[in-house]
């Protein structure tokens, strides 16, 4: 049985979307992973197929209803049970790549995709989802996130990338951006490729892209910088990129 993905959402027309194309979407055709985009208002059982109503306690915008909410992940489960149910909301934890790879490593997801102002609580826990983020701004719907999270997840599945993704995975796994890349040709307009990358000694390449990572990291994400000193103590006192 492939790793399989379950959508409930409100828009199943926009699955599999840029998942289609590709290398997830050669994957897909050829039983690598599955994928089944399941519209949450066939599972509405009043005459006007609602599945939201407004929020109690008063306020804007509308909630997605626990009983349709829960109809859904029953049915989604029931064609691939024991994977995780995650909600995508802006108040969810982040996803990273830690978590990605935990998804890969299993049998599957089930995603919900939040619309409107919510989704209500007692379904949230009910079913024990996890709600995840896919960064601090906020999106219309929970659909374009679970295109992030299922990309980030199918380029891990086996056969799907080769070894172009171990390879990436295992440079963001040591914690720091990706060094600068340059291919040819050496001189374009007037700007030059760093000598070293041409000088053919792979240990001071090796020992330049490292200052370049640490460079990126530092300045771009201090706080990647804070855990990957903390994981690696060496490097908080300059010495890694001595090394
Ligand atoms: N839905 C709306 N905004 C979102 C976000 N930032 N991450 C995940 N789901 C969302």
């Amino acid at each position: 049985m492939s790793w399989q993905a379950s959508v409930l959402t409100l828009f199943p027309e926009m699955f599999p979307g840029p998942l289609g194309h590709s290398l997830a979407g050669r994957a897909l055709r050829e039983g690598r992973w599955g994928l089944d985009a399941i519209d949450i208002r066939g599972f509405a059982t009043d005459r006007h197929r609602s599945v939201d109503d407004t929020p109690c306690g008063g306020g804007a915008g509308m909630v997605l209803r626990p009983d349709v909410v829960d109809a859904a992940c029953e049915a989604a489960l029931a064609s691939g049970p024991g994977r995780p149910v995650v909600a995508l909301t802006p108040r969810g934890v982040p996803l990273d790549q830690a978590m990605v790879r935990g998804f890969a490593e299993g049998p599957g997801v089930v995603l919900l995709c939040g619309r409107f102002e919510g989704i209500d609580q007692r379904v949230i826990e009910a079913r024990g989802m996890l709600e995840v983020s896919i960064g601090d701004y906020v999106l219309s719907g929970g659909e374009p996130a679970a295109l992030v999270l299922l990309d980030a997840c199918v380029r891990l599945l086996p056969g799907v990338m080769g070894a172009a993704a171990s390879g990436e995975e295992e440079s963001f796994s040591s914690g720091l951006l990706e060094y600068p890349h340059y291919t040819r040709p050496t001189n374009w307009n007037g700007l030059s490729v760093p000598p070293v990358l041409l000088s053919g000694n792979h240990a001071e390449v090796a020992r330049w892209r490292r200052e370049q990572a640490e460079m990126l990291t530092r300045t771009r994400r201090p706080d990647l910088w804070a855990r990957h000193g903390s994981d690696n103590p060496i490097a908080l006192d300059g010495q890694a990129s001595a090394a």
